[in-house]
C-alpha cells in the first residue's frame, strides 16, 4: 500500500468520453472539459449535433471527436469504446450524461416504457462502467461522474420510472464507490436540480400542464429559477480535476432563488 498518489495528470493526457453529448448537460460537459485541455470524445444519436460541437470546441482550440453511440445498445456501445480508444487513447474520464424523460404515473405507465427509462438511466450507465472499469482499475487512475438527479431524494410525481431509476443510480454509485476503494478510480455524482435543457421540451401542452399542476401542488416550483448547463459543467470538471488523494463524492446543484427586494 503507497500513502503517496502521484500528482494528477495534465488534462491533455486525459481523454474523456462524454455519453448525452449532443445537447444540455453533456454538451455543457465536453465543452467544459475541452476547455481545459481534455481530449474529449463525444457520444450520442444524433451525430450531426456532435459534429457541430465537434467543430465549435476545435474553433475554440480544443480537441475533439465525434462516435455515434447509443447508450442502451451494447454493441453500439463498445464501438464507441474502441472509436474513442483509436482516438486519444485510453479513456481517463467518463461523464455519463446520457438520458430522455418520460412522464406519467407509476401505474399508468406503459411497462415497456418503464423498461426502457430503467434502461437508459440505470442499465446503461453499468454497461458503460463494465466497459470501462477494468482498464482504468488496471491503469490505477480515472474518474466517471455520473448525473444523478435530487428527484432520487425528492420524488416528483408523474415521472414514470425516473425517480427509481435515479435513485437506483445513486444507490449503485455508492456500491460502486465502495468496491473501487483502493484502485485509485474515483466515482461521483453531479445531482442537479432543475436544468434549462431540451428535457421535457417535447411534452405535449396537456401533459405538461397536468405534471406543473401536480408538482406546484406537491409543494415543488416554489420559484421559477432553474440552472444553465453550464453550472452543472462546473461541478463536473471541479471533481475530474480535483487533486489526487481526495474525491469529491457528490455534488448537488440547484438554482439559486432570484433575490426579493422586499426580503425582510
Ligand atoms: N434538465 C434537468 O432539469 C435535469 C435535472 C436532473 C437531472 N438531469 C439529467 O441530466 C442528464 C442530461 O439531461 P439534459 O437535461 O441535458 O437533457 P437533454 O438536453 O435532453 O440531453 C439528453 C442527452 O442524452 C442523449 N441521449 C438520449 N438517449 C440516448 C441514448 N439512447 N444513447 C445516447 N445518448 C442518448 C441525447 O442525445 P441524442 O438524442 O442525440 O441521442 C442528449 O444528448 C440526464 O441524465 C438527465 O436525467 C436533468
Amino acid at each position: 500500500m503507497s500513502l503517496r498518489f502521484p500528482a494528477q495528470a495534465d488534462p491533455s493526457t486525459r481523454p474523456a468520453l462524454v455519453t448525452g453529448a449532443s445537447s444540455g448537460i453533456g454538451r455543457a460537459c465536453a465543452e467544459a472539459l475541452a476547455a481545459l485541455g481534455h481530449p474529449v470524445v463525444v457520444g450520442a444519436r444524433r451525430v450531426d449535433r456532435l459534429d457541430e460541437l465537434v467543430t465549435t470546441i476545435r474553433e475554440a482550440g480544443g480537441q475533439a471527436t465525434a462516435c455515434p453511440l447509443d447508450v442502451t445498445d451494447p454493441t453500439s456501445v463498445a464501438g464507441f469504446l474502441t472509436a474513442a480508444t483509436d482516438a486519444y487513447g485510453e479513456p481517463e474520464v467518463l461523464v455519463s450524461s446520457a438520458g430522455t424523460l418520460i412522464m406519467a404515473r407509476v401505474w399508468e405507465m406503459d411497462p415497456d416504457e418503464f423498461d426502457g427509462q430503467i434502461d437508459i438511466h440505470l442499465r446503461s450507465v453499468q454497461r458503460l462502467l463494465h466497459a470501462v472499469m477494468p482498464g482504468m482499475i488496471g491503469r490505477r487512475r480515472g474518474d466517471v461522474v455520473v448525473i444523478g438527479s435530487d428527484v432520487a431524494y425528492t420524488a416528483r410525481p408523474r415521472s414514470g420510472a425516473y425517480v427509481a431509476a435515479k435513485a437506483g443510480l445513486e444507490a449503485m454509485a455508492v456500491q460502486a464507490r465502495r468496491e473501487l476503494e483502493g484502485t485509485g478510480v474515483r466515482l461521483g455524482v453531479v445531482r442537479p436540480g432543475p436544468v434549462m435543457t431540451e428535457m421535457g421540451t417535447e411534452f405535449d401542452p396537456a401533459t405538461a400542464e397536468s405534471v406543473i399542476n401536480d408538482w406546484v401542488r406537491h409543494g415543488f416550483g416554489r420559484h421559477p429559477r432553474m440552472c444553465k448547463p453550464a453550472d452543472l459543467a462546473r461541478g463536473v470538471t471541479a471533481m475530474v480535476s480535483m487533486p489526487r488523494g481526495a474525491q469529491i463524492t457528490e455534488l448537488e446543484i440547484q438554482p439559486e432563488a432570484p433575490i426579493e427586494e422586499d426580503y425582510s
